[in-house]
C-alpha cells in the first residue's frame, strides 16, 4: 500500500511510516487498517495541529505517532470488531433508536458492578446510550460533581476500578448500550499529578498550567471574563502559594485550567482518550470545551483554536479507535454552537454531538409563558448542522439552567430579554404568583441580574406543587407537561437524554443540603439517590402519577424508534405558528413528510387544519395516539398540552410500533382514561 509522503514525515530510504507500522503492528489486518485510516485522517491532524501549534507541529506528529500506535496495538480484539462495525453503520448516533440515560454511578446503581443489576430498567426503556457521570478519580471532598478529576486513569474508588469499567462496558455492547464518559479537557483538580509536580517546583509541569506571577496579567484578562461561579467562585484566578502564582481557575479554586498551548498537554490528554477508548468507553464528553483556549482581550470562550484542537484529537481517535465519537459540552448561544459540530474547514470533523441547550431553555420558556413565539425566534435562525452529526436534546441534566435568550431574538420576539430572563427566574423559583414551579436559585449574579435555576423536571414542571397543595387536576397538568416536554426531546431529532429519575417524576430532593459536601451548591437538589424501593411501588402503581410518566415515556420511545423521519441527519425546521401557544415543527425526509405540534397551554387549541394538510395531503397518521385522521375538515383540536406527530399514511409503512400496541397503551393508560 503506497503511503503518501507527509512534510513532517523523516524521509528515509524505505518509508518511515511503514515501517513504523509494521514494527509495532505487525503486518496483519490491525497494521493494514491503521496505515489506511492514517492515510485518511492524518492529513487533518497535521493541518489542524499546524494551525495552533505551528512549527512545533512536525515533532509533535511524530510523538503522536508513537502513541497512536501503542495505543492500536493494545485495542482489544472485541473493540477492533466493534470498530469495524461502526465504519459500516457510520450514522449509528443518528438513528432514531438511539435514546440516552444520564446518571451518576453511585446514585444509580451503587457501583460499576452494579450498574449490570439495573440493565433491566434501561433495556426496558429503550435506552442505547448511558452516560455515567463524572466517574473517573476525584480530589476528595469537595470536587464539583466529579469534575476536578486528580488521575485520569483510575476510576473513582467507591465506584470500582478500571476493570470493572472494562467489564461494564462489555455487558452494555451485548445490551446494545454505548458507555459514555465524561472527559474534563479544561481542567483538573489542583491534586493532579501535573499540579502537584508544578507546586514541587518542576517547570516542565508548571508550564502545564496557566500562572502568573504577580496580577499584572490576570487584572488583564479580567476586563473582559466573565464568571462561571461568581456566587462561590468568584474571579477567573487564585493565588496558590505554594506555587507562589496566580493560577487560571475558570471554575472552582481547586480546578486548575490547563494550558492547551502546550503541545505536551495534548499529548497527555489523546493518551487519555485513548486509554478510555480501549476501555470499550464509545463517547467522550468534552466537559467545558468551550473555555479551553485563552487569548487575552476575549472572553476566552469559543475560539477557533478550540476546533482545531477538538478536529486534531479526533482525527487522532479516528486513526485508531473509530468507534469512538465525541459529544461537546458547550453550553453557549446559536452562532457559537454551531462550530462545535463544524462549519467550514472543520464541517463534520469536530464533535459528532453537541448539547441543544437552545432548544432544553426555549422548552422551560415557552411552558413558564404558554407561548412559543420566542422559541420561534430562536430555534428558527438556528444554522442547519452538518448532515453526519447529531444534536443531543434535553429537557434536565445535572446542571442548573441558565436562561440563555439573546436580547435581540427577545426582541423579535416582542419581549424584552432582560425582562424576560426575569420573569423566568422569578417562575421557576416559584417567586412569581401562581407559578406552578418549585425550583431554587442558584448563583445569583448582581452585576447581570442573573438567576440560574436548579429544580428537577417534575417539581419545575408543577408536580411538587399539585401533590402538595394542588388538585387532581393541577397532578394531571403537571403529568401532561413533563410527557410534552419529553414527546418535544424524543421528536426535535437528536438523541434524547433522559435524566435520572425524570423517568418516574422524582421531585427535588430537599435533604441534599445534609451533606456538607454539597450543602453550598444546590444543583444536588436535582441529583437525587435513584429510591428503587420506591420505584417498584410507582411501577406496580397505576394511579402514580410516576407510573404516568414512565409509561408515556415507554410508549415514546417505541413510536420514536419506529420512526425513520426522526433520524437526526434531517432538521426539524419551525414552522409559523398560526396560535402562539403551539410549536409547529416538520421534517422534511426522503420516507416522506412530518408535521409535529405541541401545545405548551392548558387551552385546547383550534387551528386551520390546512396547517397540517398544506404539508401532508387529505389524511395522516398522528403517531403518538395511533389514530388515523382526516385532514379535510376546516380546524384540527389540539389538547391542553398535547403533542402530535403526523405522517403520511404510507410513510409509516416500515413502523415497528403497531396501531395494536398504540391502542393497547390507550386502553392501559390513565393519561388516555382521562381523555
Ligand atoms: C460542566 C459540567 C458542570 C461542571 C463544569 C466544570 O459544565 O456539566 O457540572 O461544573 O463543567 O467542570
Amino acid at each position: 500500500m503506497p503511503i503518501p509522503t507527509l512534510p513532517w514525515t523523516r524521509t528515509d530510504e524505505r518509508n518511515p511510516l511503514e515501517a513504523r507500522v509494521e514494527s509495532v503492528l505487525g503486518r496483519g489486518p490491525a497494521a493494514t487498517s491503521f496505515r489506511l485510516r492514517w492515510q485518511r485522517w492524518s492529513p487533518g491532524l497535521d493541518e489542524s495541529l499546524r494551525a495552533v501549534y505551528a512549527e512545533r507541529t512536525d515533532d509533535l506528529m511524530d510523538r503522536l505517532l508513537e502513541l497512536m500506535l501503542t495505543a492500536a496495538r493494545q485495542r482489544p480484539e472485541a473493540l477492533r470488531e466493534l470498530d469495524e462495525q461502526r465504519l459500516l453503520q457510520p450514522d449509528w448516533l443518528q438513528r432514531p433508536e438511539m435514546v440516552g440515560y444520564v446518571c451518576y454511578t453511585d446514585r444509580f446503581a451503587g457501583t460499576l458492578r452494579g450498574v449490570t443489576e439495573h440493565l433491566d430498567h434501561l433495556d426496558e426503556l429503550g435506552v442505547r446510550y448511558l452516560h455515567l457521570m463524572p466517574l473517573l478519580k476525584p480530589r476528595p471532598g469537595e470536587n464539583d460533581g466529579g469534575y476536578a478529576v486528580m488521575d485520569y486513569r483510575t476510576v473513582r474508588e467507591d465506584l470500582g476500578t478500571m476493570d470493572d469499567l472494562a467489564e461494564l462496558t462489555g455487558t452494555l455492547r451485548e445490551h446494545q448500550i454505548s458507555l459514555v464518559v465524561d472527559l474534563v479537557l479544561n481542567h483538573v483538580a489542583r491534586e493532579h499529578e501535573w499540579a502537584e509536580r508544578a507546586r514541587a517546583g518542576e517547570q516542565r509541569y508548571r508550564d502545564y498550567f496557566m500562572a502568573f506571577d504577580d496580577r499584572t496579567m490576570p487584572d488583564a484578562y479580567e476586563q473582559v471574563l466573565p464568571e462561571v461561579f461568581p456566587d462561590f467562585a468568584p474571579g477567573n484566578f487564585t493565588w496558590d502559594d505554594e506555587l507562589q502564582a496566580w493560577v487560571w481557575t475558570t471554575f472552582n479554586s481547586y480546578q486548575w485550567d490547563v494550558n492547551w498551548a502546550n503541545p505536551d498537554v495534548f499529548c497527555e490528554f489523546l493518551d487519555v482518550i485513548l486509554h478510555l477508548a480501549n476501555q470499550g468507553v464509545e463517547v467522550v464528553r468534552l466537559d467545558a470545551i468551550a473555555f479551553i483556549w485563552k487569548q487575552l482581550g476575549t472572553v476566552c470562550q469559543n475560539l477557533p483554536q478550540v476546533h482545531d484542537i477538538t478536529e486534531a484529537l479526533r482525527a487522532a481517535a479516528r486513526i485508531v479507535a473509530p468507534a469512538l465519537a465525541f459529544k461537546a459540552e458547550a453550553i453557549v448561544g446559536p452562532d457559537d454552537l454551531i462550530h462545535y459540530l463544524g462549519t467550514g474547514r472543520h464541517s463534520g470533523l469536530v464533535s459528532d454531538m453537541a448539547y441543544h441547550n437552545s432548544l432544553m431553555v426555549q422548552l422551560w420558556s415557552s411552558l413558564a409563558s404558554r407561548d412559543t413565539r420566542l422559541m420561534e425566534v430562536a430555534l428558527g435562525r438556528f444554522p442547519a448542522k452538518p448532515t453526519s452529526t447529531t444534536w443531543g436534546t434535553y429537557v434536565r441534566c445535572h446542571d442548573d439552567i441558565g436562561w440563555a435568550v439573546t436580547d435581540e431574538d427577545a426582541a423579535a420576539a416582542g419581549l424584552d430579554g432582560f425582562s424576560h430572563r426575569r420573569f423566568l427566574s422569578d417562575f421557576y423559583s416559584g417567586e412569581f404568583m401562581g407559578s406552578f414551579a418549585r425550583g431554587l436559585v442558584f448563583q445569583a449574579n448582581p452585576a447581570t441580574g442573573d438567576r440560574r435555576i436548579s429544580g428537577s423536571l417534575a417539581s419545575l414542571a408543577g408536580l411538587e406543587h399539585a401533590l402538595g397543595e394542588g388538585s387532581r387536576q393541577d397532578v394531571w397538568d403537571a403529568v401532561d407537561r413533563i410527557n410534552l416536554l419529553h414527546a418535544v426531546v424524543m421528536g426535535f431529532g437528536g438523541i434524547p437524554l433522559l435524566y435520572m429519575g425524570d423517568e418516574f417524576a422524582l421531585l427535588n430532593d430537599h435533604q441534599f443540603a445534609e451533606d456538607p459536601t454539597h450543602a453550598a451548591d444546590n444543583r444536588w437538589v436535582h441529583r437525587p439517590r435513584m429510591p428503587w424501593r420506591e420505584v417498584a411501588q410507582v411501577l406496580a402503581d397505576p394511579q402514580h402519577p410516576g407510573n404516568w410518566v414512565h409509561a408515556a415515556l415507554k410508549h415514546l420511545v417505541q413510536v420514536r424508534g419506529a420512526t425513520p423521519q426522526l433520524h437526526a441527519s434531517v432538521e426539524s425546521r419551525v414552522l409559523p405558528s398560526p396560535d402562539p401557544r403551539l410549536l409547529l415543527l416538520v421534517r422534511e425526509h426522503p420516507l416522506g413528510t412530518m408535521v409535529q405540534l405541541y401545545n405548551f397551554s392548558s387551552d385546547q387549541v383550534h387551528i386551520p387544519m390546512g396547517t397540517v394538510g398544506e404539508q401532508l395531503g387529505e389524511r395522516a397518521v398522528e403517531l403518538i395516539g395511533g389514530y388515523e385522521y382526516d385532514l379535510r375538515p376546516p380546524v384540527l383540536a389540539v389538547g391542553r398540552y398535547q403533542a402530535m406527530w403526523f405522517v403520511e399514511p404510507e410513510a409509516r409503512g416500515v413502523s415497528r410500533g403497531t396501531p395494536a400496541r398504540i391502542t393497547a397503551f390507550r386502553a392501559s393508560s390513565p393519561l388516555f382514561q382521562r381523555g
